[in-house]
């Protein structure tokens, strides 16, 4: 069934990505904004430490830029960085004019300012943001608003399935045309036709069985871009973000790296701390530094967890700096004014994704990736801490500059694209075959594919990856979508993306750490990892201004 209404842009996903994008045009165009489930559930909601952007008199963009490159493993894209960077600072403003309200202080002069958090990699503070629920005051401003914008439609519960091209329709340009959407609540697929698509579909961190990610991080638009041609890259670098809560009631809690920038420490059951035995910086080493170590501490030790101890502060100014962390753990049973923090590391983001260039275009012409489900060569081999939520806001207004140019051409393209055909298909009959595979998948990429990797573990994860793949093939083959099915599909197809990179890199650089090459690889210039689809148009492709990538057809 069409959808009655045509869309100049249809935007999948809901965060801060799609959101900024969609009012940075709506004054413009007529914009869809597609969410799985209701606006708010996306990774944005859940940040808690900030918005990292050069604020303070103190700090420079060198600073912030040789930060991001430092933590980046020598895998970033220098430009991209240094025009994140640059945009810094217009984006808090933005954020403000949205009316998203930051924490502030007095300076000593006596003048109202933003406080600013620090956080690890960061060699000053530049960290804006909302006590420790930043992302909630973020993605509730954002949704404010696009619900009084009267060019802006908000749907619902309205899950992409595919996207559709010109390629697969048979044409010779392969331009976007919409996508086929199942309507969750009215178990329809609707098809839904647009010039300009863009995917702001967030990460993939549900891939692994531990995550401080919510449910819908299923890696849909990686996994949606590379079924439709697009090319994929730097797979490999999954980050694990070092201090998720370690509670049975309450498993994907993160506790921010905010908590260690106030000075909290990591310690082992005896109360003896390790980090400085890993890396100068301590506590406040990037993430990737911070997590290996304490995977190891915890596999030296045999013990279920490592403790985060900030009780040493006073009380007041715990509470007043981590209401939302504070109040969670005491309804858990843990004052941790009082006591240490149980934490483990759970995968958080990812740092690859759907190739793109500096306005977020993509491989197809009129698609656009914008936020986590991008990979723009911002975090390079390793995301520095509150550059993400940096990256969706810089690259939505990025995506807008080149979407405001080709919107006049647009104006009189009249898309018609074919309903979706479900004659061959019946209800399920089993949906066990979803729930069994979707736990096992999370379980052997957590053991096989996580922080510590080795050739032969890669190899046993790729094993049941192609039989998964087959099951899940024939049961998409057969009957009706649901959206578990839907999610069951991009976790495979992503599952074997980041196995595919992972056994390419013959080397450990930032996040990718395997035992079976221990050292970086310093005997040619860093390298991309980039996968090819089989149906990729080179002649219409981006032309990519990156290092020589490694060999990746499909
Ligand atoms: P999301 O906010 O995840 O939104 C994705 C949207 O896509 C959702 O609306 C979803 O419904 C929709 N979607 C997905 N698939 C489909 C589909 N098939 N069909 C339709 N819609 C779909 N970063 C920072 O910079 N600072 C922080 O302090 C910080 N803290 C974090 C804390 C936590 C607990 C987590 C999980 C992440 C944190 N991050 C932080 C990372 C950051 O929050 C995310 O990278 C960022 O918010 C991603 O935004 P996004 O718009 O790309 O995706
Ligand atoms: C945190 O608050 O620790 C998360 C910050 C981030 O992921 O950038």
């Amino acid at each position: 069934m069409p959808d009655s209404k045509p869309y100049d842009i249809l935007i999948i996903g809901s965060g801060g990505a799609g959101l900024t994008l969609a009012l940075k045009l709506a004054d413009f165009a007529t914009v869809a904004v597609l969410s799985k489930v209701s606006l708010s559930e996306g990774s944005t909601f859940y940040a808690q430490g900030g918005i990292s952007a050069v604020l303070d008199a103190q700090d420079s963009l060198e600073s912030h830029i040789n930060d991001t490159l430092d933590a980046g493993g020598g895998l970033c894209d220098n430009e991209i960085v240094k025009l994140t960077v640059l945009y810094g600072k217009r984006s808090i403003d933005w954020l403000r004019e949205q009316g998203v309200m930051f924490t502030e202080e007095q300076s000593s002069t006596g003048k109202t300012q933003l406080h600013l958090n620090r956080e690890g990699g960061h060699s000053h503070r530049r960290i804006v943001h909302a006590t420790d629920a930043t992302g909630k005051a973020v993605s509730l401003s954002l949704i404010n608003r696009a619900k009084q914008h009267p060019n802006i439609a908000l749907f619902e519960n309205h899950n992409v399935i595919d996207l559709i091209t010109a390629t697969k329709l048979g044409q010779p340009n392969p331009a976007i045309l919409g996508a086929y959407v199942l309507d969750a609540t009215h178990h329809v697929v609707k098809s839904m036709a647009a010039p300009l698509v863009v995917l702001a579909t967030g990460g993939a961190s549900k891939v692994y069985l531990y995550s401080t990610n919510p449910h819908i991080a299923t890696g849909d638009g990686i996994a949606l871009a590379w079924r439709a041609g697009c090319r994929i890259s730097n797979m490999e670098f999954m980050q694990f973000h070092p201090t998720c809560l370690y509670h049975p009631n309450a498993r994907s809690f993160l506790i921010s790296e905010a908590v260690r920038g106030e000075g909290a420490t990591l310690i082992l059951p005896d109360g003896s701390r390790f980090m400085h035995r890993y890396d100068a910086r301590a506590e406040l080493a990037p993430r990737d530094i911070v997590a290996r170590a304490i995977d190891n501490e915890m596999k030296t030790h045999g013990v279920d967890c490592v403790y985060l101890d900030i009780s040493h502060k006073p009380a007041d100014f715990i509470r007043a700096h981590f209401p939302t962390i504070y109040q969670q753990c005491l309804d858990l049973g843990i004052d941790i004014t009082q006591q240490p923090i149980p934490v483990v590391p759970a995968a958080h983001y990812t740092c690859g994704g759907v190739v793109t260039d500096s306005y977020a275009r993509t491989d197809i012409p009129g698609l656009y990736a914008v936020g986590e489900v991008a990979c723009t060569g911002l975090h390079g081999a390793n995301r520095m801490a509150s550059n993400s939520l940096l990256e969706c806001l810089v690259f939505a207004e990025r995506a807008a500059q080149d979407i405001l140019k080709k919107l006049p051409a647009l104006a009189s393209e009249k898309i018609t694209i074919p309903a979706w055909d479900e004659s061959q298909v019946i209800d399920s009959d089993e949906e066990v075959v979803v729930s069994h595979n979707w736990d096992e998948l999370r379980r052997f990429m957590w053991d096989y594919v996580g922080i510590v990797r080795t050739d032969k573990r890669l190899s046993r994860a790729m094993r049941r990856l192609e039989l998964l793949k087959e099951e899940i093939a024939e049961y998409y083959g057969h009957f009706r979508v649901t959206s578990d099915l839907l999610e069951l599909r991009s976790l495979v197809s992503v599952a074997e993306l980041i196995v595919r990179c992972a056994q390419q890199r013959k080397e450990s650089r930032g996040l990718h750490y395997t035992q079976d090459y221990p050292e970086l690889d310093t005997s040619h210039p860093a390298q991309n990892t980039i996968l090819t689809p089989p149906n990729f148009n080179a002649a219409h492709a981006l032309k990519l201004n990156i290092p020589e990538s490694m060999h990746g057809e499909s």
